[in-house]
């Protein structure tokens, strides 16, 4: 039995959980799940990666403390994880006690053994935030093609990679300012100490051949150190003996991995962190990441690691990126999808299914194609997998009292729905699970074709022909408890459905080695429903709703003239009629006088008001907005309101003696 520890890369505490990160976590999962029907000892932790200063200026976009805010994130990362199916043993956060300490100590022992050094560095300071800006923080011209408005690390453009302070006109996004250049003392860890190991290291099986390949540039192009501090105010850990200095994020965010372990083994009996990461163990780590990260797993983490007197990962998957019918994810056309709002209208085990028959032991991108999302849920899984067991439960039932026959059928059939194990499981252990569905789904088509063949329906009342019948239906059976085993990693609750109606104890992996016999079970009832392509629809639509929403909240604060002003024309109403919405759980459309029309608009106010609240009631109306079409009608206005939104968002009213159609200024 292996001793296995499993890692995703930690979301940021600043933002939802979207289609990316499902993407990685679920294929992590699954590999988890398959590691442990194989009989192996597999731990999975995650953790939010809590720290750095897009956190901090986050909490203070939201009024509140950095604390608060990613303890509020953390908590519905996790239960949004959880509601996919993604089974961390732990889903902690990098601003724990343990992650201090651990950092502390990692980076003493680095310093004691002279593997890091102190630096001046020059970087632009935002006079008036009083912060120093990171590259994402910086705008200006592009210094070598000239293009406007580029970030302080690369240039959209012309894929120039640059320092900010080559920048021209640079200004800080965070105040509009021009910032200064200023320097100070900065940390930093001696990469370039360990190219051997890393060259060593990266040609080792750690890393897939393209990922060695990329790896292998920059270690033959000169390591650069690396710079692991950062002035305050920062949110993160301080540098023991220094001032006013904090870890870089990147620095902590790996040791969350140890830290998130060592957290769960403090509450597991007999579990002890050192038997994972102590410099001789046999236990594996793995890490599952995205190939944008590499740098910091296959060079930083295993030097780190290395420098520090630990274990190095036995293996870092990498995986390309999520892309939605042929793009990159987009805000605007509803593609950038969040995990809470996917869940609104869809089943978790479909995208789980998804992402399945698309993952591989590549670095490639993966496309999620909706049309085909659908297609794919609906064919393989409702008409040919789950199809087995309804076809045949019906029959076991009506002939022979729920039992399955005493032999198999067909020896050859049932040789190759069991002995595929072998490879399948040899697929998943690689990652190339994509290959190991088709080869699910060809099963399915096969056993399929086999009951079609044998036609158990046209012999059913055939006395001489009932033990047929039962074979052929039995066998069915058995390969669709094949066919479950074979799932379970990527369709977890289906396959619990699926044991309940087959009578059996949680399915192991060996359990496709024999069929059963002479076993009774239960009635079968529907295990999966097709997707409608109208609830994908309703995601992406929900979506777009959601970035218009986000961009008006981000509008506000702007200055505005005088001029810009007088150009929305605002109006007291009156409301004359106020309706739920069908399908809409956060409108309310309501029917307004504004003096000389009336007007229809929809406002997102259902979960704070009543509609019969609000007949007679006076609110504030931007009257000239473009109308704008929902799917539900409509929109002729915007009715003002204020709040976070949901249970808390409140009217704007006039005092009384407003009358409807007066303007507002
Ligand atoms: O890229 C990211 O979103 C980072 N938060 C990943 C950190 S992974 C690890 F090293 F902690
Ligand atoms: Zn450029």
């Amino acid at each position: 039995m292996r001793r296995i520890l499993v890692t995703s890369a930690l979301p940021n505490a600043n933002g939802a959980i979207h289609l990316g990160h499902l993407f990685e976590h679920i294929l992590t999962d699954i590999w988890v799940r398959f590691q442990r029907m194989a009989g192996n000892e597999c731990y999975y932790v995650c953790a939010d990666d809590a720290h750095g200063t897009a956190t901090m200026l986050a909490a203070e976009h939201l009024g509140t403390t950095a604390a608060a805010m990613i303890e509020t994130l953390r908590r519905e990362h996790a239960e949004e994880f959880g509601r996919f199916h993604v089974g961390h043993d732990n889903y902690y956060s990098t601003h724990s006690p343990e992650n201090e300490r651990l950092t502390r100590a990692i980076y003493e022992r680095l310093a004691e053994d002279g593997r890091t050094f102190t630096a001046d560095v020059e970087q632009l300071y935002d006079p008036e935030r009083k912060l120093f800006l990171a590259d994402r923080f910086v705008k200006g011209t592009c210094p070598r093609c000239g293009a406007d408005d580029q970030y302080g690390d690369n240039c959209q453009e012309c894929g120039a990679t640059y320092d900010a302070t080559e920048l021209g006109n640079p200004r800080s996004t965070l105040s509009d300012n021009t910032p200064q250049l200023r320097s100070s003392d900065h940390y930093f860890f001696d990469l370039a100490q360990f190219t051997d190991f890393l060259k060593e290291w990266t040609a080792s099986d750690a890393v897939q051949p393209e990922v060695a390949n990329k790896l292998g540039e920059w270690l033959t192009g000169g390591l650069k150190a690396w710079d692991i501090s950062r002035d305050g105010p920062y949110f993160g850990f301080t540098i023991p003996g220094t001032e006013g200095k904090y870890f870089y994020v990147w620095m902590d965010a790996p040791v969350g991995y140890m830290a998130s372990f060592e957290n769960l083994c403090d509450r597991s009996e007999g579990l002890d962190p050192d038997d994972f990461w102590r410099a001789d163990s046999d236990a594996e780590v793995h890490h599952f990441i995205g190939k944008d990260i590499i740098n910091f797993h296959c060079l930083f983490w295993p030097a780190v690691l290395q420098g520090a007197g630990y274990r190095t990962p036995t293996k870092v998957h990498t995986h390309g990126f999520v892309t939605v019918d042929g793009a990159k994810m987009s805000k605007s056309r509803g593609t950038f999808i969040n995990a809470s709002t996917y869940l609104k209208h869809l089943d978790p085990e479909y995208l789980r299914y998804y992402f399945a028959t698309k993952l591989s032991a590549n670095t490639d991108d993966v496309d999620m194609q909706l049309d085909d999302f659908v297609q794919r849920v609906n064919s393989d899984l409702v008409g040919k997998v789950v199809n087995i067991a309804s076809r045949c439960a019906g029959f076991i039932h009506r002939g022979f009292d729920g039992t399955l026959a005493e032999g198999v059928h067909d020896a050859e059939l049932w040789a190759a729905a069991s002995n595929v194990r072998h490879e399948l499981a040899d697929l998943y252990e690689r990652g190339d699970v994509g290959r190991a569905v088709r080869q699910i789904t060809a099963l399915a088509d096969r056993t399929n074709q086999y009951i079609a063949e044998h036609e158990p329906w046209k012999h059913v009342n055939d006395p001489d022909r009932r033990d047929e019948v039962q074979g052929v239906c039995s066998l069915g059976i058995n390969v669709f408890r094949a066919l479950v085993v074979y799932l379970k990693p990527i369709l977890p609750a289906m396959a619990a459905k699926a044991e309940a109606f087959l009578k059996v104890e949680p399915l192991a992996w060996e359990d496709a080695a024999e069929p059963l016999v002479a076993h009774e079970i239960d009635r079968f009832k529907p295990l999966f429903t097709r997707i409608d392509r109208k609830d994908v629809d309703k995601v992406v639509a929900e979506t777009v709703a959601e970035v218009e929403a986000e961009d008006a909240e981000d509008q506000g604060g702007a200055e505005v003239s005088i001029d810009d002003f007088g150009k929305i024309d605002l109006r007291i109403a009156k409301v004359v009629d106020a309706n739920f919405v069908d399908g809409a759980d956060k409108l309310l459309e309501l029917r307004l006088d504004v003096g000389d029309d009336a007007r229809t608009v929809f406002a997102g106010v259902r979960e704070a008001y009543h509609p019969g609240a609000l007949v007679g009631r006076l609110v504030v109306v931007v009257a000239n907005l473009a109308p704008r079409k929902m799917r539900f009608g409509t929109s002729e206005g915007m009715v003002l309101a204020a709040g976070p939104g949901g249970e808390d968002i409140f009217l704007v009213s006039p005092d009384a003696g407003a009358e409807p159609g007066m303007r507002v200024t």
